[in-house]
């Protein structure tokens, strides 16, 4: 049905046409007020009939942006198989609610060579100048979700010791609970994801055995679920359908899991992960929480500020082809006599004191494995501030990736830490300088969150290393050159 919107102006009448959808008269209590709205420029004197005639368009706008959020809600609400339009996807859903969705997957570029002969990517994301908290995301090309290199074995080492001896306290599923739907099926989701992907991606590290394709529920395209999958340099097969998902998927690659469930109240939850070499975090203090405890419990600068609004939005809206990642770093001392992990990869002690401690009712606790508590009281609260060497002090970032998973909508975050000696940094044309500039910019609160006084003295090291650069030809350039590379 057509209803006119009746103007007049000193030339005349004009006449704008409106759809009203078809069962409008049987709504007509929350809707006359749209068509009152309507008639008000009749009743105006003349020189303000342009401006009734705008309000009025003003308002039938907002009416036909309230019926089709309404519509296509219903549409998503009562769908059984995929939702019509990518509005309802990014925009319409109730909160907490996924129908799978059909994904054309990419195709993945096979990596020629061995990708664990490669060198670890040499990320080196700092700035030159002034310091800006902004979520620092970017498009990720699909053949880079995952990364390997000469760190691989490594890596699977400590990682694999580290969920045998700590359990749950770095690897968990959380069960539903009123209002968040259970980990478990997103869980069995990334770890079939990533074996696709895997294989495609670094055909001469994984080989996969699949089922027929008659069943399958997470082949890419149409082929059968994988069964098997067999990671050749560790020489150990994994059989998907047995075992935690989580273990398998942690022992594949580098980097550490979160998987993100959207709750009925919109926010994102933290349901299901593995969490073996954060180094500063504990999955056991975090899980459960959503996104923006995590980030408030970690007293993350400006988070309130800068990142909590555009962050939930970006989760809520996500689309499944639009991945991204981020990179952060900080700085860690390291004055580890361990062999088994020199660089603190697991947990930052030198820096963060025993991971078993915890505070609780105003009092320290040592938790042992078996979760036991027993209270400790003769911890030095102010110990001597104690030299830091620069040969002690190591460069931590991390690439981080964000993707949404297309059956159960989940939001997997990957989390992979690069290590390199600050002596080792020193020695590339324009880092010292940019460095110490970068660590110069934090405000207060970044600097006291990076922990800032434990190595502060190296800012003086990085500058005597900037000028030894110059004094050899450095290109100026090098040093100003924004992030990323
Ligand atoms: C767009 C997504 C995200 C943004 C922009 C973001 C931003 C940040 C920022 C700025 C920090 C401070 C350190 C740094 O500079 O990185 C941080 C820390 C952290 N983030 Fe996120 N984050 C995101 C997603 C997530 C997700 C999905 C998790 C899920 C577990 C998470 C868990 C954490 C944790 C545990 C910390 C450390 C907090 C602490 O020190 O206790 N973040 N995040």
């Amino acid at each position: 049905m057509y209803v006119y919107l009746i103007t007049s102006t000193d030339d005349g009448i004009d006449g704008l046409p409106f759809t009203l959808p078809r069962n409008w008269s049987s709504r007509a209590n929350s809707e006359s007020w749209v068509l009152f709205t309507m008639s008000i420029p009749q009743f105006l004197p003349s020189s303000q009939y342009w401006l009734g005639a705008l309000f009025a368009l003003g308002a039938v706008l907002v009416y036909r942006r309230i019926v089709s959020s309404r519509s296509s809600r219903t549409k998503v609400e009562s769908a059984n198989s995929v939702p019509s339009s990518p509005i309802d996807q990014k925009y319409e859903r109730p909160f907490g609610a996924w129908v799978p969705k059909p994904f054309d997957y990419p195709t993945i570029t096979p990596c020629s060579g061995d990708p664990l002969a490669l060198k670890p990517i040499p990320y080196r994301p700092f700035r030159w100048g002034d310091y800006h908290v902004t979520m620092g995301i970017r498009s990720m090309p699909w053949d880079d979700w995952i990364e390997l290199d000469s760190e691989f074995m490594h890596f699977a080492k400590i990682r694999e010791s580290r969920m045998n001896a700590r359990g749950d306290r770095v690897l968990r599923s959380l069960p539903a609970r009123p209002g968040v739907e259970s980990g478990a099926p997103a869980a069995a989701e990334l770890l079939h994801e990533l074996a696709e992907y895997l294989h495609r991606r670094y055909p001469s590290v994984y080989t996969v055995t699949r089922h027929s394709a008659k069943n399958s529920t997470y082949g890419w395209y149409g082929e059968g679920d994988i069964k098997t999958i067999t990671v050749g340099p560790l020489n150990r097969s994994f059989n998907l359908d047995e075992g935690e998902p989580l273990k398998i998927a942690t022992m594949l690659i580098q980097e550490d899991l979160a998987i993100m469930i959207e709750g009925e109240d919109g926010r994102y939850y933290f349901q299901a992960g593995t969490v073996c070499n954060a180094g500063t975090w504990r999955l056991e203090d975090k899980i459960g929480m959503p996104l923006e405890e995590i980030h408030i419990s970690g007293d993350v600068p400006r988070f309130k500020s800068k990142l909590e609004l555009s962050m939930s939005r970006f989760f809520r809206r996500m689309p499944l082809d639009k991945p991204v990642i981020r990179n952060n770093y900080t700085f860690q001392v390291v004055r580890s006599s361990s062999t088994f992990d020199p660089s603190e990869l697991g947990w930052a002690t030198s820096m963060k004191g025993d991971e078993n401690l915890i505070e609780s009712d105003g009092k320290r606790w040592l938790r042992d494995i078996d979760g036991s508590l027993t209270e400790v009281t003769n911890l030095n609260d102010s110990p001597e501030p104690k030299e830091v060497d620069p040969s002690m002090v190591w460069m931590r970032t991390e690439r981080q990736t964000l993707r949404r998973l297309p059956r159960t909508g989940a939001i997997v975050f990957t989390i992979r830490v690069y290590q390199t000696p600050v002596v080792e940094l020193v020695k590339e044309p324009g880092v010292p300088g940019r460095m110490a500039s970068a660590i110069r910019s934090w405000p207060e609160d970044v600097a006291a969150y990076k922990a800032k006084s434990a190595y502060e003295g190296i800012v003086g090291y990085l500058d005597e290393c900037h000028a030894k650069q110059v004094a050899e030809g450095l290109n100026i350039e090098e040093v100003t050159k924004p992030f990323p590379l």
